[in-house]
């Protein structure tokens, strides 16, 4: 049976499950709390029990002085909940609060989710796993290439691994290697993370999310912790590409309309570049007139963006609403 945890200072609470640990269950309900190793050595976890009763699973080596473990002082990371608890956690509330971090891991996998555009899953080393906010990017180090910042295309829920969606251009080198070149148990090392397109949680206006082709990496790891976070308002999804075959996750966003009441979704596809994007835009100003009330997330290649911001602008879309992440398709 889950419990209620309920975290201060910020008044937030989460279920938490009997079989995992307090990190983990923070994690998938959409928290951000200080972390780093996630195997007690760190002692970046440490929380704060205020009431309630807590189970200690596993053994670790940080140790807290008599002094901090009478205060309640435990590592979220060690401990499950065996009854409904009250606990002090220093959560980040903002990019400021997530530190700049250089992780050396590992591909885990490269999956081709089509023809031009593979999933290039990292593993993260059991010691280190790397801290971000839905939405941001990282910089992703090959050996012998330049280094390139892609979004990230998982949730931060997931502490083993990280995601991103390259897409394939010969001409490319960074694209190339991945496509062609690029082995499972290869080094990576991520540094990072960048960018401030993250969810304005505080804001209980509806959402509109546009991608553009690979853009979508970005705005799937917003869906996903708007859907851990269970946000209630309303939320559209706009993906476009030329090609069809570019909308590479199709099924996989069926699957999130399906399960979720309060999540549209829209492809627009099978039209030439310029016929593409004019055909998004007019879409959305059709279904959305006025987007005073909104706040709309981009991401895509800039070029392609800045049209549609216009016309958008045009539809009272106010500069403050807009939150906008650039990045190249590979
Ligand atoms: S002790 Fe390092 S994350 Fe918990």
């Amino acid at each position: 049976m889950s419990v209620k945890i309920k975290v201060q200072p910020s008044g937030k609470q989460f279920e938490a499950q009997p079989h995992e640990t307090l990190l983990e269950s923070a994690l998938r309900s959409g928290l951000s709390p200080a972390y780093n190793c996630n195997n007690g050595t760190c002692g970046e976890c440490r929380a704060k029990l205020l009431s309630g009763h807590l189970s200690e699973t596993k053994f670790h080596d940080f140790t807290f002085t008599d002094s901090e473990k009478q205060a309640g002082y435990f590592l979220l990371c060690r401990n499950c909940a065996e009854t409904d608890l009250e606990v002090e956690v220093a959560e980040a509330g903002s990019v400021a609060d997530i530190p700049q971090q250089a992780v050396k891991a590992k591909v885990k996998s490269l999956e081709k989710l089509n023809d031009h555009v593979m999933l290039v899953r990292v593993r993260l080393p059991r010691s280190q796993t790397f801290r971000f906010l839905a939405g941001q990017q990282a910089t992703i180090n090959i050996p012998d290439l330049e280094p390139r910042n892609k979004s990230i295309a998982s949730c931060p829920c997931i502490t083993q691994f990280v995601d991103f969606h390259v897409g394939y251009n010969p001409d490319d080198p960074f694209s190339d290697t991945i496509f062609n070149q690029l082995k499972v148990s290869d080094p990576i090392t991520l540094t990072g993370p960048e960018g401030k397109f993250v969810l304005d949680e505080e804001s209980t206006q509806p959402k509109i999310f546009i991608a553009y082709e690979t853009g979508f990496s970005a705005i799937k790891s917003l869906i996903e912790h708007a859907i851990g976070i269970e946000m209630t308002q309303p939320m559209h999804l706009y993906w476009l590409s030329p090609d069809e075959e570019n909308m590479y996750m199709h099924n996989y966003v069926r699957s999130w309309t399906d399960a979720l009441d309060n999540l549209s979704y829209v492809g627009v596809t099978g039209y030439e570049e310029t016929q593409c994007l004019e055909q998004g835009v007019e879409k959305i100003i059709t279904d959305f007139p006025d987007l005073s009330g909104y706040q709309v997330y981009m991401s895509g290649p800039e070029k392609k963006m800045r049209t549609m911001i216009e016309k958008m602008m045009a539809h009272k879309l106010k500069r403050e609403q807009l939150f906008i992440d650039v990045q190249r398709r590979y």
